[in-house]
């Protein structure tokens, strides 16, 4: 097994892709700091339960709570992952259930990527099974040129175009999500 620079290094070259260094660790921290404040500031005198959907939120969901200026409870759940495809097998199930009780709770849900929507529409309906007091969808990224189901997305950490990406939690082929930056598939070397 070769070494991985983790942190910021320009190009990484992963089995026979080559990806580029998209979004910097220090890009992305501050924009997770603005996230945490508005959300601070938005849900003062509440208490907000954050669900974050694992595995890809992890690194995201860590970051985002440091920010969070107020009571706030976390809790996570499992989606059904693209395995070691980069296209979406179009169907989704959940593998691990949240384990607090949501009833009349402000729910923040928590996501690393939102690409076709399939992923939020069926965490919305789950939702809806449960009586809380409001849900909202916080991603980090969002591919907008992708979307083919119709999801309200509250809170945005950057927009992207419609890219493989991987690191700060994303994945490929369940690798690369130590990665501390953001890393963007370069097609024949053009972005
Ligand atoms: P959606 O259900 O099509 O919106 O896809 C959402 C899920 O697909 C995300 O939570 C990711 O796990 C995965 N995904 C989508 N695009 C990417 C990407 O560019 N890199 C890594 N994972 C991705
Ligand atoms: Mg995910």
């Amino acid at each position: 097994m070769s070494r991985i620079n983790i942190a910021d290094t320009a190009e990484i070259v992963i089995k026979d892709k080559r990806f580029v260094l998209y979004l910097t660790e220090e890009k992305l921290q501050k924009r997770v700091r603005e996230l945490g404040s508005q959300i601070t500031n938005d849900y003062a005198g509440k208490a907000p339960v954050f669900i974050g959907i694992l595995n890809g939120s992890f690194m995201f969901m860590a970051d985002l709570i440091k920010n969070i200026g107020i009571d706030c409870e976390i809790d996570f759940m499992r989606l059904s992952s693209y395995g070691d495809a980069k296209i979406s097998s179009g169907n989704v199930t959940m593998v691990k259930d949240i384990s607090c009780d949501i009833t009349g709770r402000d729910v923040i849900v928590v996501e690393d990527i939102v690409d076709t929507g399939l992923s939020v529409s069926y965490i919305e309906k789950l939702m809806k099974q449960h009586n809380t007091a409001s849900v909202k969808i916080v991603s980090l990224l969002l591919k907008p040129d992708s979307i083919k189901y119709d999801v309200k997305i509250d809170y945005i950490g950057f927009s992207i175009p419609d890219k493989f990406v991987v690191g700060y939690g994303l994945d490929y082929a369940q690798k690369y999500r130590n990665l501390r930056s953001i890393y963007v598939l370069s097609e024949n070397g053009v972005l």
